[in-house]
């Protein structure tokens, strides 16, 4: 264990320097079961499991101290090489099956027949909608009381009130997921559960300082896309509830100061310095739940270079994005996972989110009275856009992209978190979204008819082509759609409605909705990356409900309707003419 004073230095000279080899960076937490220590490593190392996330799910059936004083006798006894056979027997004898510490959750507050139904008038889309809505009821989950009562025999992290999940391996609840669930239950009309899930994040803010990636202890160290004051502005926009909002004001700040505090990195350009936010996760070792995949990517390294690789990983994880060529670029070989470098890139989403939280923070605090509050969010927001400008966009392309800092250069490979902007209202000039159109023209974004594809680049990645995922089509679509001209619009429902096409025809034939579809060749569920493909699917779910809601009364469950070919742009030029 380092000291309290080394492990200042560490920060400091981290903070200042980036991650430099030979360094011990501290555990992602303490628990020497869950997150660092020789039982993990063993039990990991021997794969017990097919997914390493199995093993730091299963609850102790002892106090850690005693599964800990038996499992040293026994490593005693072998020599600290204990055989699978063994192992097995000690983990049945310590550890609970997976799954046993939550209990399924129906929501009280879920009804029948919620009212924008009735806005869908495709007959198939509406059957279609209610049995999404239905899904609600099974990614319903509360914790038993035993893990308030003894959470040092759990990895779950306690949170009071119940929640919904994304569904699959991933039974607790991960936090930029939950923006997308959440705007799926406020159409469903479940405001209280939202509350619920609202108030368990504020909770782990006041605790933690930030919120964890999930609700694990080993994900504690590592957040996800900051959200948070975004979730709060649609649940205040759908209750009125103010009281709330005054309530837990300060926690919001709170959340955002650790942004600033811990996530800032300075940058400089035509001899001006910026100040712009990165992914960033300074612990160290293999992350628990993919322990033996992350030792087996470091094994070639030097030893002192891994700790380095393992942090860089997990600020991927950070990034919602594990794993993508947008954190392989500029490394010794992009087609290597160990070639990662995630904090050394200044990401376009992350900024534009915490560009729409300052937007968010200066708006809530004038509806609460507290002029000086608001005018400080309403600077921030303008350096953010100075900065963005001045670092992220580029007025030839008509996109933003993200920054390699140490390299001194934009990653101009195509991604939909390049327009994440645009969903996020984090610009100046209102003709960067119709920019934006001739962007996903040139870069022959539109003639993948049935979803916008991840990126262009097949590194066998999940966040890579020809993955995509429901959120980014979101953040593309809504995007679009906040553009003055009609033909610009108009290709946001094209992709609208290309992607509940996919959504729906997958659906027809699986009865599933997925964490990701393959959108190569037709309509499939997706794969690559570190697992297997997830059902469920909470945020798929809500982006499909946010579509059908905003677009009910022009959706069609028929085939593709028309193909955003190399046509597209004259078809809008021509929209924009009929306009005028
Ligand atoms: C080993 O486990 C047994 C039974 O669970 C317990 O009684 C004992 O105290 C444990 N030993 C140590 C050294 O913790
Ligand atoms: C235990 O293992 C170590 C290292 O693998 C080895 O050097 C030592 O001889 C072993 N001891 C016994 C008693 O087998
Ligand atoms: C919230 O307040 C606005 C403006 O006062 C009002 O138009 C709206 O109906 C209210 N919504 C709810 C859910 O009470
Ligand atoms: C954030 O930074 C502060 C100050 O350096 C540090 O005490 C804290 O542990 C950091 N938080 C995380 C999650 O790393």
């Amino acid at each position: 264990m380092v000291t309290g004073v080394t492990w200042e230095l560490h920060l400091l000279l981290l903070m200042g320097l980036g991650l430099r080899t030979h360094e011990t960076l501290p555990p992602p937490c303490e628990s020497q079961i869950y997150c660092h220590g020789e039982l993990l490593h063993q039990v990991q190392m021997a794969k017990l499991y097919q997914d390493d996330k199995q093993f730091v799910d299963m609850s102790l059936s002892t106090a850690p101290d005693q599964v800990l004083g038996n499992f040293s006798k026994l490593a005693v006894i072998y020599n600290h090489s204990i055989p699978r056979q063994q192992l097995q027997e000690f983990v049945q004898q310590y550890f609970q099956p997976v799954g046993q510490e939550l209990q399924p959750w129906t929501p009280e507050d879920w009804k029948d027949s919620p009212q924008f139904l009735q806005k869908i008038s495709d007959a198939k889309l509406r059957v279609w909608a209610e049995q999404l809505h239905h899904i609600w009821k099974k990614l319903g989950k509360k914790m038993k009381p035993e893990v308030r009562s003894h959470p040092e025999r759990f990895s779950l992290i306690y949170s009071e009130h119940p929640f919904i999940v994304p569904g699959g391996r991933f039974v607790e609840f991960y936090y930029w997921d939950s923006y997308w669930v959440m705007e799926g239950l406020l159409l469903s009309e479940m405001a209280s559960t939202v509350k619920g899930m609202l108030q368990n994040f504020l909770e782990l803010v006041k605790t933690y300082g930030h919120i964890p990636n999930g609700g694990r202890v080993y994900y504690l160290q590592r957040s996800q896309p900051p959200l948070l004051t975004l979730m709060m502005d649609r649940y205040v926009t759908h209750t009125n509830d103010t009281t709330f909002l005054r309530e837990n004001i300060d926690t919001l700040a709170m959340e955002l100061d650790f942004w600033t505090v811990n996530r800032t990195i300075s940058v400089s350009s035509g001899g001006q310095s910026y100040k712009l936010n990165h992914y960033y996760v300074p612990y160290g070792g293999p992350r628990p739940e993919s322990y033996s995949k992350d030792a087996e990517l470091a094994d070639p390294l030097p030893e002192g270079d891994r700790e380095a690789l393992w942090a860089e990983l997990k600020a991927g994880t950070e990034s919602g994005w594990d794993f993508s060529s947008r954190w392989l670029v500029g490394g010794p070989n992009p087609d290597l996972l160990s070639s990662i470098r995630t904090s050394k890139l200044v990401p376009v989403d992350l900024n534009a989110f915490l560009c729409q939280a300052e937007e968010l923070m200066s708006k809530f605090y004038s509806i609460l009275g507290n002029d000086a509050q608001a005018t400080t969010y309403r600077n921030l927001r303008a350096q953010r856009l100075a900065a963005m400008e001045a670092i992220l966009w580029d007025e030839q392309k008509g996109a933003w992209f993200d920054y390699d800092w140490q390299n001194r250069k934009k990653n101009v490979e195509f991604y939909p978190s390049n327009l994440t902007p645009l969903w996020a209202g984090c610009f100046s000039n209102p003709d960067v979204a119709d920019k934006a159109l001739k962007y996903l023209e040139d870069s022959k974004i539109l003639t993948y008819q049935y979803g916008i594809p991840t990126s262009l680049q097949k590194t066998g990645q999940q966040w890579d082509f020809p993955n995509a995922w429901a959120p980014l089509q979101d953040l593309v679509i809504r995007g679009l759609a906040r553009s003055a001209s009609p033909g610009t619009q108009e290709v946001a429902f094209q992709l609208a409605q290309n992607w509940i096409i996919t959504n729906f025809d997958v659906y027809s034939q699986k009865s599933a909705m997925y964490e990701k579809y393959d959108v190569s060749n037709g309509a499939h569920p997706g794969g690559g990356g570190e697992y297997e493909v997830q059902e469920g699917f909470g945020w798929t779910n809500g982006v499909a409900l946010l579509l059908l809601d905003y677009y009910g009364d022009r959706l069609t469950s028929g085939t593709q309707m028309a193909l955003l070919g190399p046509h597209c742009l004259v078809v809008a030029l021509l929209f924009n003419l009929l306009a005028w």
